[in-house]
Parts: C-alpha cells; sequence; structure tokens
C-alpha cells in the first residue's frame, strides 16, 4: 500500500552532509524533519544525568530503557525557524541544545546507540513520530538518520545514502562547531569504526538506496541531485 504520507530518509556516516540536505529536503517539500542523531544524543545525555555509566563495554539494562520510555514524555524538540529548520532539544523539561554538539556526547552516543536492545527501543520510539503527523501542516517526514531505510521506514518513498572522505568530513565539521579538525578528525574515524562493525544498527545502504558520494561536490550539487530524484520518482 502507498504511505499516506511521503516519507524520504537520508542515511550514512557522521558528518557526510546529511543534516544539511536533509533541511533543505524538508523545508522544500514541507516535511517533518527527524534527526536521528541529536534524538541519540539526547538519549547519552539523559543516561548520563541520570549516572549512568557509558563505557565501550555498555549493556542496556531494563532500567535504562525505562528511563528513555517514549511515554514519559523525557524527550521533546520543537522548531525555532521553520525557514532554517532550527529547532530545540528538550530532556526531562529543559533545553540542552547547546549541550549536544560535543565531540563528548558524539562518542556516547555512538557507544549507546551500538546496543542492539537501545537500537530497537530508539526504532520503535522514532517510528511513533509518524503519528505527528496527524493534523499537522506537514506532507510528510523526512528521517536524517544511518540506516532509516532499512530498521525504520523500509517503506520509505525515497531513500539517500550519502558518503564522503574523512577529511572533508572532519574540515566541513570543523567549520560548524570550531573545534579542532584533528580532534574531530579521530573522533569521527573512531566512530565509524565501531558503527561500521557493530551487531545492531551497522551503517550500510538499503538495496533501494540512491548512493551519493558528496565528497567532490558543493552544497548546491548535492541538493540538486537530490530534488531531481524525488521529482523524478
Ligand atoms: O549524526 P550524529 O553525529 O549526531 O550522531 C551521533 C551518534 O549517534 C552517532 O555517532 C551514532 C549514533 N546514531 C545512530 O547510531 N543511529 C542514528 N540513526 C543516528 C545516530
Amino acid at each position: 500500500m502507498k504511505n499516506p504520507y511521503l516519507i524520504i530518509t537520508v542515511d550514512g556516516t557522521s558528518a557526510v552532509g546529511k543534516g544539511t540536505l536533509s533541511k533543505a529536503i524538508a523545508a522544500k517539500y514541507q516535511l517533518k524533519y527527524l534527526d536521528s542523531g541529536t534524538i541519540y544524543r539526547a538519549a547519552a545525555l539523559k543516561l548520563k544525568n541520570s549516572g549512568v555509566q557509558i563505557t565501550e563495554q555498555y549493556k542496556a539494562t531494563a532500567e535504562h530503557l525505562a528511563l528513555l520510555d517514549h511515554s514519559s514524555g523525557w524527550y521533546d524538540f520543537y522548531c525555532i525557524s521553520e525557514k532554517h529548520q532550527t529547532y530545540a532539544t528538550i530532556v526531562d523539561g529543559k533545553d540542552v541544545s547547546n549541550q549536544l554538539s560535543s565531540e563528548e556526547i558524539a562518542q556516547l552516543a555512538s557507544i549507546v546507540s551500538s546496543d542492539p536492545q537501545i537500537r530497537k527501543h530508539m526504532d520503535i520510539f522514532q517510528q511513533a513520530f509518524l503519528s505527528l503527523l496527524e493534523h499537522s501542516p506537514f506532507k510528510g517526514v523526512l528521517l536524517d538518520g544511518r540506516t532509516s531505510g532499512i530498521d525504520i521506514f523500509p517503506e520509505a518513498d525515497i531513500k539517500f545514502f550519502i558518503t564522503c572522505s574523512n577529511e572533508v568530513k572532519a574540515k566541513r565539521r570543523h567549520l560548524q562547531t570550531g573545534e579542532p579538525e584533528a580532534d574531530i578528525l579521530a573522533s569521527l574515524i573512531k566512530r565509524d569504526a565501531r558503527e561500521k562493525l557493530r551487531k545492531a544498527g551497522q551503517v550500510r545502504p538499503a538495496d533501494d538506496a540512491i548512493i551519493v558520494d558528496s565528497t567532490n561536490l558543493t552544497i548546491e550539487e548535492v541538493q540538486r541531485l537530490a530534488f531531481n530524484a524525488i521529482n523524478n520518482r
């Protein structure tokens, strides 16, 4: 059956330019933008603030899953600017947007998201956001993720998988966050290696994904390519 809404997934490893592309697609096609990286970062912060030790050996317990229960309302977000697709992230009623972009939280999110139970839990968590579309002006949803075209919305109308060289990724992230490029490069390589080898949510393209290597393309070129693919679907 055809989806009642337009569902687009944009997957790939960290910092390949998924966010910029996703926001542009969401704005152009009036889609609700969901950033799964921010959701995982918020989950890591929630666990950390609850005193959970997050090390490479991390394993989720029933207590951790309960802390991240959708119905408790621990997580929320709202749009600050529709035009620029900027969002504020709320954890336990507090705006934590400016605590989420550090490489420390990125590493914690990467570890937490590699636990199969957390992953299963968060897949369902993200699917539940489809209900936000009811009675909303949005025509669908854009999920910016890692494996969302496989695990979350396998029925998506169109799936993109973006790739990029590590050096270009680090340069782009440095311009965004101001953190030293060498530190970012080392952190990205560590995260990518963990996420490519992990048992759950191994980053890879869906069989029916359109693969775009953004290394030598400008933002505008990537967007043009994506818009053409969406218009011609
Ligand atoms: O996209 P990001 O850098 O904000 O994501 C932070 C971490 O969260 C990333 O290193 C891995 C994890 N993540 C994930 O496992 N699955 C997703 N769909 C999104 C993020």
